[in-house]
């Protein structure tokens, strides 16, 4: 499963008094739903500049410039710097779990479509597209497996495009010089999906040549019939005239 989303979840609070500027970040950065890996940042800024932050990881508060340093020191020796490392349980583990719900919940499939665009022919190598539509959210990884194997060149691939409904598209194209017996395979992971989405290449003949050919023999059927009705039809009128 592709899961290379983090969640960041940020709040930011500021105090103003003439010509000074206080201002704190607080943040809850985790990759794992399980929240295994949570960290909790609290930043302060001092006119922009960073002068203190306490990382949970670290579990101390860092100083930056003379004051900062200072003034981390001292906050590393009272008690503030354990209910800081409490945020993580507090703050981060509690309100993580809603902003999962919020957005990862609204994981949507990928449609995807592999075709070709065009077949292979005298000093032209073969085109093929496989298209992944309507997923959510963009984060997608689509590559291509030449018999088993990752095929690294010849692929030119999109960016994830906004289709400006929450939901992306994204096209990747392969050249390829087909060789007899090969098996060319599009795959696409994307965190809705826990397998991987895999389409397989068949080149007998492509889909839309081959809705080409169903839709014309549709039409030769159609024809057919109408016109053996049209000839009944013609056949029983024109035997009751003459009668
Ligand atoms: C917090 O500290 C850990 C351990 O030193 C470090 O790996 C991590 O990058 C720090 N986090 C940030 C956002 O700086």
């Amino acid at each position: 499963m592709l899961l290379s989303l983090q969640l960041l979840l940020v709040l930011t609070l500021s105090i103003r008094t003439d010509g000074y500027y206080l201002s704190w970040i607080d943040e809850c950065i985790t990759s794992s739903p399980d929240l295994t890996d949570v960290e909790y940042l609290r930043s302060y800024y001092f006119n922009k500049d960073p002068w203190v932050q306490f990382n949970s990881t670290v579990g101390k508060f860092i100083g930056f410039g003379e004051y900062g340093v200072k003034n981390a020191e001292y906050w590393n020796n009272d008690p503030y710097v354990q209910q800081m490392q409490g945020e993580v349980e507090r703050y981060c583990k509690h309100n993580l779990p809603i902003f999962y719900s919020a957005i990862l919940d609204k994981t949507v499939k990928p449609v995807v479509q592999l075709r070709s665009e065009q077949q292979a022919s005298a000093g032209h190598p073969a085109l093929l597209m496989c298209s992944a539509y309507n997923f959510y959210p963009p984060v997608i990884d689509v590559y291509w497996l030449r018999d088993g194997k990752k095929v690294t060149t010849d692929v030119i691939s999109t960016e994830e495009m906004a289709d400006g409904d929450w939901y992306y598209q994204v096209h990747s194209h392969l050249e390829y010089t087909p060789t007899s017996g090969e098996k060319i395979s599009c795959v696409v992971e994307h965190t809705s999906s826990k397998e991987p989405i895999i389409h397989n290449w068949d080149p007998t003949l492509p889909e839309s040549e081959r809705n080409k050919i169903a839709i014309g023999a549709s039409g030769l059927v159609l024809g057919i019939i109408l016109s053996a009705a049209g000839f009944i039809y013609y056949k029983k009128k024109s035997s009751g005239q003459w009668r």
